[in-house]
């Protein structure tokens, strides 16, 4: 397998060709950055985490049934993945009140949520990527009625195969973010990452922060947060 030409270059990761039909090559970088790129660092060892975090839970999910873009693990900081064309939103869950939700209606984080609750955010820099409705959605033909529907039942089966394994690691899986992409014969998979760059994850005694709150409140080392979800998920206490 030949690593070609850079295709795109987010914020956090490079996407490269390759010289196989359909297959991309996902370089995870060190930078971090917040509030839509407002706050910016590179810190050493965090593309190595969030591909090995993500390796790990693509990996957890394929076995529960769900299928992914993810192919294999290639290096410390890089991973295969199939081609597909990304869904212009971002499909949010959440288990717990916090963050942008919790600052919205004014209610406490940390408070639990009755059931989980599914949210779809724009997918626009400029616009600085705005919650937005089922409706519009289908003005802005972002997704069909269909796909919505069924990336709100992707993102919460994800959400209970996520919720019984950090559990098993005594983690609460607070809220997240999926992205999601069409394949060339039209099929959602879901794509993207899933690391503590895309889900906020809390000690289930302590609700220490283990995720990248710890880089945009300024409350502690992101190299330890994310070492931290490393080891209890991949580690030598890792857990079933
Ligand atoms: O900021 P907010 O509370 O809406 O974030 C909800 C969840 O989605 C958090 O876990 C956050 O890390 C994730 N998120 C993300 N990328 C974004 C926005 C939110 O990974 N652009």
């Amino acid at each position: 397998m030949q690593k070609l030409n850079l295709l795109y270059e987010g914020k956090a990761k490079q996407i490269y060709r390759t010289n196989e039909d359909a297959v991309l090559l996902v370089s995870y970088k060190n930078s971090a950055t917040a509030f839509n790129g407002e706050k910016k660092a590179e810190i050493e060892g965090k593309g190595r985490l969030n591909n090995e975090i993500s390796t790990l839970l693509f990996e957890k999910l394929a076995e529960n049934g769900i299928e992914s873009h993810f192919i294999k693990r290639l290096s410390q900081t890089e991973q295969l993945v199939k081609e597909v064309s990304i869904v212009p939103l971002e499909v949010v869950v959440r288990n717990i009140m916090a963050g942008s939700l919790s600052k919205r209606l004014g209610i406490e984080e940390g408070t639990p949520l009755k059931t989980p609750i599914v949210e779809f955010y724009y997918k626009n820099d400029d616009l600085g990527d705005p919650l937005i409705t089922e409706d519009h959605i289908e003005l802005l033909e972002a997704a069909t009625k269909e796909q919505v529907q069924q990336l709100k039942e992707a993102a919460l089966k994800v959400n209970q195969v996520l919720i019984s394994h950090f559990k098993n690691c005594g983690i609460r899986l607070v809220d997240f973010k999926l992205e999601f992409g069409l394949t060339k014969n039209g099929t959602l998979l879901l794509a993207d990452e899933i690391s503590p760059d895309t889900c906020r994850l809390w000690d289930e005694k302590t609700n220490e922060k283990f995720d990248k709150d710890v880089f945009r409140r300024d409350i502690g080392s992101l190299t330890d947060a994310y070492s931290e979800i490393l080891n209890r998920l991949g580690g030598e206490t890792a857990c079933t």
